[in-house]
């Protein structure tokens, strides 16, 4: 019997549309499906995988580590990260935008590149963004949570941080100032699994490939 191949997952909404998607290939893992267990790792012996839930930041360490042979997580978590890994399919569910937001007042302190706050939660995406992109000198300030409050109580200028509906900006008298990029759940290979598991692996990706482009039809 083969190695169990080792999927790891992001927990919360992106784990139930990952879990719905691998069911249409074939992959299932009923327990897993319970939203008040608390278990971590769940093994289906009879197709020889097992899976995990980890914290999204966390799925491409696993991965790169080859603690996970697979990973499926946000496309924000891969670019901040920056981990050594194969990213090879866009799902196309969880789609957000990654944008800097502020109030109307802050658009001309971005336009006139002066030296601004920005809070977010992701640090290396911000400073990306300001430096190499926009060649802006800004001051990043790391927070884990509940970003649109920092402008508003008056830490930062300006934040980095994730839209989806737009509704938590404009509850908050916020807009998206400028956008940095799209993004979506994605799924990871590690670099040696890709090899040693070559033929199971492209496999997976194969049928996935194939039932995303049967749902778009
Ligand atoms: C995310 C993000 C925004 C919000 C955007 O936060 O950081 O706050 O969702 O969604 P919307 O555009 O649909 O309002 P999340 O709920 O993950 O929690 P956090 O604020 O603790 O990061």
């Amino acid at each position: 019997m083969s190695e169990l191949l080792t999927i790891a997952l992001t927990k919360g909404r992106l784990a139930f549309r990952t879990l719905e998607l691998l069911e249409k290939v074939g992959i299932t893992c009923e327990e897993m499906k319970d939203k008040h267990s608390r278990k971590l790792i769940f093994v289906n012996e009879e197709l020889g995988v097992r899976f995990f839930l980890a914290k999204a930041n966390d799925v491409p360490t696993y991965v790169e580590y080859g603690a996970a042979d697979i990973g499926i997580c946000g496309k924000d978590t891969i670019l901040e990260e920056g981990r050594k890994l194969y990213e090879v399919i866009d799902l196309g569910f969880g789609r957000c935008r990654m944008c800097v937001c502020g109030p109307e007042s802050a658009r001309e302190l971005l336009s006139h590149h002066q030296l601004i706050r920005v809070a977010t939660k992701y640090p290396a995406i911000a400073k990306d963004y300001f430096y190499n992109k926009k060649h802006q000198t800004v001051e990043i300030i790391k927070l884990n949570g509940s970003i649109e409050l920092a402008p508003l109580v008056g830490l930062s200028e300006v934040i980095v941080d994730i839209v989806e509906t737009g509704s938590t900006l404009r509850e908050n008298g916020l807009e998206v100032l400028e956008e940095i990029c799209r993004l979506s759940a994605r799924v990871i290979i590690n670099q040696v699994s890709m090899k040693r598991e070559n033929e199971r692996i492209t496999g997976l990706i194969r049928d996935l490939k194939r039932v995303l482009q049967e749902d778009m039809t």
